[in-house]
């Protein structure tokens, strides 16, 4: 048996991606801020899975769950960068103290995670990094531009570090960024009411079960980017590539995002997942 870790795992899709890597036979450290709900999470999942406490802007914390968990179970197979903060609002809405962690949990998290994750699998020339990013990791909608911001990052780091370790010669290590639109989770739970997330309701609301299932696809076919639905990654390419045409369609696109934003929160308003996000 080997590990696997999953960051932000006590609920949302990083729950949903350790379940299945459990299933998959991996012993998983569910790891998460919340220590109760990583703990909580473990147990639903069951077998070798446990629970414990981190946070992924410490780096030296990062790497003693890296050590931890190869040492449990013969070998780190998988690190998942999955912990992630959502803040909306024009950029120049954020308290200062809010931009700092979006960026800290959101592009130092995962940073600190494949750094530690890649200290064991460098030498050991074999493993697996998923990194989850998301469709604003490829263009920058209006209401959620940090968010943007550090989802761009995160995705030039993953990309750059996969080209860093193969120009090394290092070829056993993989790296995967995986870009959904927006996924029906605690971190949408609150935004519902939330024009300046209306972006997230813009194109497919996906399921965490879906999402983390093409991600744990990823470990059998490997691939560097990921975008789902496919075809979104396509038009969000589109509207990166082409910054003037996109500014025009803006006004529209945004009008649309909220109709569908109010038309799920009309249906949704009563199915009891209101939960407030972190
Ligand atoms: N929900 C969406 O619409 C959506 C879309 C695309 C990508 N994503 C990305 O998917 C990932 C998971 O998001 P989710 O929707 O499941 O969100 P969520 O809010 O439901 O879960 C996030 C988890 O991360 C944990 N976390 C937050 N800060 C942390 C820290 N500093 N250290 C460790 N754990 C921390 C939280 O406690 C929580 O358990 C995030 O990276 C998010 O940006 C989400």
């Amino acid at each position: 048996m080997a590990a696997a870790v999953v960051t932000g795992g006590a609920r949302g899709l990083g729950f949903e991606i350790a379940r299945l890597l459990a299933q998959r036979g991996l012993a998983v450290n569910v790891a998460d801020v919340d220590e109760a709900g990583a703990q909580a999470a473990a147990e639903r999942i069951g077998g070798s899975a446990w629970g414990s406490a981190l946070n992924v802007t410490d780096p030296e914390a990062c790497r003693e769950a890296a050590r931890a968990a190869a040492e449990r179970a013969g070998g780190l197979a998988v690190w998942v960068n999955n912990a992630g903060i959502l803040r909306t609002g024009p950029s120049w809405s954020h308290s200062d103290a809010d931009r700092r962690a979006l960026v800290d949990v959101n592009v130092h998290g995962l940073m600190n995670g494949t750094i530690a994750a890649l200290e064991l699998m460098r030498p050991a020339n074999s493993g697996h990094i998923l990194n989850v990013v998301s469709l604003a990791g490829l263009a920058a909608p209006p209401g959620e531009t940090v968010y943007a911001a550090t989802k761009h990052a995160a995705l030039a780091f993953t990309v750059g570090t996969l080209y860093d370790l193969r120009e090394s010669g290092c070829k056993g290590v993989r790296l995967s960024a995986i870009c959904p639109d927006g996924i029906w989770t605690p971190m949408l739970y609150d935004k519902v009411d939330d024009p300046q997330a209306a972006p997230s309701w813009s194109g497919v609301l996906l399921q965490p079960e879906q999402v983390a299932r093409r991600a744990v696809e990823l470990l059998d076919s490997p691939r560097p980017v990921v975008s789902m639905p496919r075809w979104r990654g396509g038009v969000a390419r589109a509207f990166s590539a082409a910054p003037r045409l996109a500014t025009a369609l803006v006004p529209a696109v945004m009008a649309d995002a909220r109709r569908r934003q109010k038309r799920w929160g009309r249906k949704h308003a009563g199915d009891g997942r209101g939960t407030a996000s972190s």
